[in-house]
C-alpha cells in the first residue's frame, strides 16, 4: 500500500521530503562485486541537481551523495545499498503563506483530503526532490546494464510547440549535453532556451516531451501479462512528478496507420533476425524484441507560476494565490536524467528476472 518501492529483484525504496533533513534511497537486490563509488553516482546527480543554470530553479544544492551501506572497498556487497543526500538550501519561509491554501496544479489538495495532514514546505514528498533517490539508484542500475552492453539515452524532444527531429538510432550523449535544455539538435535547443527564458520572464511556465532510446537490449526482457516491459516502463515513467503521457514506438500516432504499414516485417541476415522498421518501438507482447526501445514521456508546464491564480483555502474560502519561491520554469532539462534513471531501474530489474528464470 505505501508505494515507496519499485521493482521486484532490483528494488528501490526512496525516502525523504523536500525540506526535511535529507533525501535518499535504499537499493535491495543489487548484484555483488560491481565497482561502485560516490563519484560515479555523483555524475548522474549533477545532471539532475537544481541551480545548474538560468533555465532551472535557483535552489542551490550540492546534492553530494554519501554511500552509507552495501559497498566495501569500492565494490557492491550484494547487501542493501543505502544512499543519502542532505538538504542544504531549503527555505521553508517561502512556503509559509501556502500552508493554508491549495496551490493549483500541486498535490496540496489531494494530500490534505487523503491524509488530513501534509508537509507544506516545498511540496514535501510530492516534490521533485524525491527524484534524487531515483537518479542515484539509476546510476547503479546502469552499471548492471553496462555489463550486458545495454545503453540508455534520454533527451528533450520538444518544448511547447518547438520540436526537434532526432534520429534515436544515432543520437549521442555529447550532443544532448552540449546545451542547457538537453536537446541534441543544437539549433532547436537554442529556440527552446529562448522560449523558456521568455516564458520565465512573464512569470509563466511550459512543458514538453522527453524521448528515450534503449540500445542493445536483448530479446526476452518483460513478462507476458501484468508485468509486461511496456507496462512497467509506463509505470516507472508516469511515477515521475509532472508526467502526463507515455508512448512506445509510434504510440498514439499508430492509431492513424493501417496494419499493413504498422507491422514491422521480420528479416534474417546471416542468422540474425531483426525487423525492417520499428513502429512497435522494440517491444512485442510485452517482451523486448531486440530492436531499439523508443519511449516518449509528456511533461506538463510547471505548476508553480508567478502569476495570480484563483484557489481555495483549507477552510474552503475562495482566494487568490501568487507564488513565491524558486522554481523550474520548465522541468524538461532536469527531467531528462530522471527518465534515464527510471528506465535503467526497470530494465535492470527485468534483466535480473530474465536471468532468474531463463537459464
Ligand atoms: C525534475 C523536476 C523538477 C520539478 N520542479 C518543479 C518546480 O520547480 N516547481 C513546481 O511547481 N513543480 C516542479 N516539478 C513538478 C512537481 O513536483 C509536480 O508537478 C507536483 O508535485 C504535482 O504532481 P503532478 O504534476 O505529478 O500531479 C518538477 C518535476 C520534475 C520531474
Amino acid at each position: 500500500m505505501p508505494g515507496n518501492s519499485f521493482g521486484e529483484l532490483f528494488r528501490i525504496t526512496t525516502w525523504g521530503e523536500s525540506h526535511g533533513g535529507a533525501v535518499g534511497v535504499v537499493i535491495d537486490g543489487c548484484p555483488p562485486r560491481l565497482k561502485l563509488s560516490e563519484a560515479l553516482i555523483q555524475r548522474d546527480l549533477d545532471r539532475r541537481k537544481p541551480g545548474q543554470n538560468e533555465l532551472t530553479t535557483e535552489r542551490a544544492e550540492s546534492d553530494a551523495v554519501q554511500i552509507l551501506s552495501g559497498v566495501f572497498q569500492g565494490k557492491t556487497l550484494g547487501t542493501p545499498i543505502s544512499l543519502l543526500v542532505w538538504n542544504e538550501d531549503a527555505r521553508s519561509e517561502d512556503y509559509l503563506g501556502f500552508s493554508r491554501m491549495f496551490r493549483p496544479g500541486h498535490a496540496d489538495y489531494t494530500y490534505e483530503q487523503k491524509y488530513g495532514v501534509r508537509n507544506w514546505q516545498g511540496g514535501g514528498r510530492a516534490s521533485a526532490r524525491e527524484t534524487v533517490g531515483r537518479v542515484a539508484a539509476g546510476a547503479i542500475a546502469k552499471l548492471i546494464l553496462q555489463k550486458e552492453k545495454i545503453s540508455i539515452l534520454a533527451y528533450t524532444k520538444s518544448v511547447g510547440r518547438i520540436e526537434a527531429a532526432v534520429n534515436p538510432a544515432t543520437v549521442t550523449r555529447e550532443a544532448i549535453d552540449k546545451n542547457l535544455v538537453r536537446c541534441p539538435v543544437q539549433a532547436k535547443a537554442r529556440e527552446m532556451e529562448k522560449l523558456i527564458t521568455t516564458i520565465k520572464a512573464k512569470g509563466d511556465s511550459i512543458g514538453g516531451i522527453v524521448e528515450c532510446v534503449i540500445r542493445g537490449c536483448p530479446v526476452g526482457l518483460g513478462e507476458p501479462v501484468f508485468d509486461k516491459l511496456s507496462a512497467d516502463l509506463a509505470k516507472a515513467c508516469l511515477s515521475i512528478p509532472a508526467t502526463k503521457g507515455f508512448e512506445i514506438g509510434d504510440g498514439f500516432a499508430s492509431t492513424r496507420l493501417y496494419g499493413s504499414n504498422h507491422n514491422d516485417p521480420f528479416q534474417a541476415t546471416r542468422g540474425k533476425i531483426t525487423t525492417k522498421t520499428n513502429h512497435a518501438g522494440g517491444i512485442l507482447g510485452g517482451i523486448s524484441s531486440g530492436q531499439d526501445i523508443i519511449l516518449r514521456i509528456a511533461f506538463k508546464p510547471t505548476s508553480t507560476i508567478g502569476l495570480r491564480q484563483q484557489t481555495v483555502t483549507t477552510a474552503g474560502k475562495n482566494t487568490m494565490i501568487e507564488a513565491r519561491g524558486r522554481h523550474d520554469p520548465c522541468v524538461l532539462p532536469r527531467a531528462v536524467p530522471v527518465v534515464e534513471a527510471m528506465v535503467a531501474i526497470t530494465l535492470s530489474d527485468h534483466l535480473l528476472r530474465y536471468k532468474a528464470q531463463c537459464l
